[in-house]
């Protein structure tokens, strides 16, 4: 089952956001641990300028995110992680991994890459910074973008990085601006965004956009109302928006989620009736963004059609 499920009565049409807690990781490590960090690192190591970038400059908001996530990840799971720091000489355990690294804070040249791209390849998270007034995407190591790559985005700002979306949801785009603006510091903030694919894929960045269109027009052509549960998946992405205390610069993690929609239907009882509340109620423009237009007709109809009655029955 996914650990959180953005979908109520009707589509969000607000930002969605929510305080993240004191209480709450920032960073998640789950069952896919091991996994995804493989495939990060893989990916990574074919093609680093690819998924790894950073602008001149903005170093010390990368030691930031280094020293907030590696101080998150011993916190809520100490079994897995030990930082033991004397001054500046630090030095990191990652027992799932059987690693250890040394280094002095604040000294690049004593990691073997960049803080940003060196924390990244520790957990699932996709991690961006965006700093300045318009918050401008500055670094980032994205492996599992949605449909998008740091060759698109580094260097915009904010409201340019969302411009395909911006004339369907403006309203939220102009809050969401707002609040990379106000966002204060000790307050960071989540949301959920939700989209469904012919593939659980976790790389889905730009590089394979006509590779993935093509599966789904092939998928979509094929797909009736007894097969569709198992031709797609629900993604949904944990984003996490973080004000750094010392350069004022905001981290934005992503972690990705995905399960098969039978799998979902079937463990969460009121999914398929939820589903069918959202998809029925975005806005065509949206679901077209979203690639969905070619089998929505058929999913709300196997939405509607499933009664939580029949699982438990079958179960
Ligand atoms: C409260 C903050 C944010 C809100 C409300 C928001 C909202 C959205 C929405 C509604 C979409 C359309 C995709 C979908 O719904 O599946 C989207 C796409 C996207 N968002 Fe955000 N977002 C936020 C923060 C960020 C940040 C900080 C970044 C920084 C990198 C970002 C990068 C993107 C990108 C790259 C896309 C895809 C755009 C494209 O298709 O070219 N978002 N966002």
């Amino acid at each position: 089952m996914l650990p959180y499920f953005p979908f109520g009565q009707q589509f969000n049409d607000k930002m969605g956001t929510y305080p993240l807690p004191e209480s709450d990781w920032l960073i998640e490590v789950d069952q896919q641990y091991q996994n995804e960090i493989t495939l990060k690192r893989q990916l990574l190591s074919t093609l680093p300028h690819y998924y790894y970038q950073a602008l001149p400059g903005h170093e010390p908001a990368q030691w930031e995110v280094l020293e907030l996530v590696l101080q998150n990840l011993v916190r809520f799971s100490p079994d897995s992680f030990t930082l033991h720091r004397n001054g500046n000489q630090w030095l990191w355990q990652n027992r799932i991994l059987n690693e250890e690294t040394t280094f002095t804070f604040g000294d690049m040249r004593t990691l073997p890459k960049d803080p940003l791209d060196w924390v990244g390849r520790q957990v699932q998270e996709d991690l961006t910074i965006l700093a300045g007034n318009e918050a401008t995407l500055v670094a980032g190591q994205l492996c599992f973008g949605n449909g998008w790559c740091l060759d698109e985005k580094i260097g915009l700002p904010f409201w340019q990085i969302h411009r395909p979306i911006v004339p369907i949801v403006e309203p939220m785009m102009l809050a969401a601006q707002k609040l990379m603006e106000r966002l204060p510091v000790g307050r960071p903030v989540w949301r959920a965004n939700w989209s469904v694919k012919v593939t659980d894929q976790l790389d889905m960045t730009s590089r394979h956009t006509s590779m993935l269109d093509k599966l789904l027009a092939e998928q979509s052509a094929h797909m009736t109302i007894d097969s569709i549960a198992e031709q797609l998946y629900v993604r949904v992405e944990r984003q996490t928006l973080t004000r750094l205390p010392r350069s004022g610069a905001i981290l934005f993690g992503i972690h990705t989620y995905q399960n098969l929609l039978a799998r979902e239907v079937e463990e969460r009882p009121d999914a398929a009736k939820r589903m069918a509340q959202v998809f029925s109620t975005t806005p065509a423009a949206m679901i077209d963004y979203k690639g969905m237009t070619s089998f929505l007709p058929i999913l709300i109809r196997y939405l509607n059609n499933i009664h939580p009655s029949y699982y438990k029955s079958t179960s």
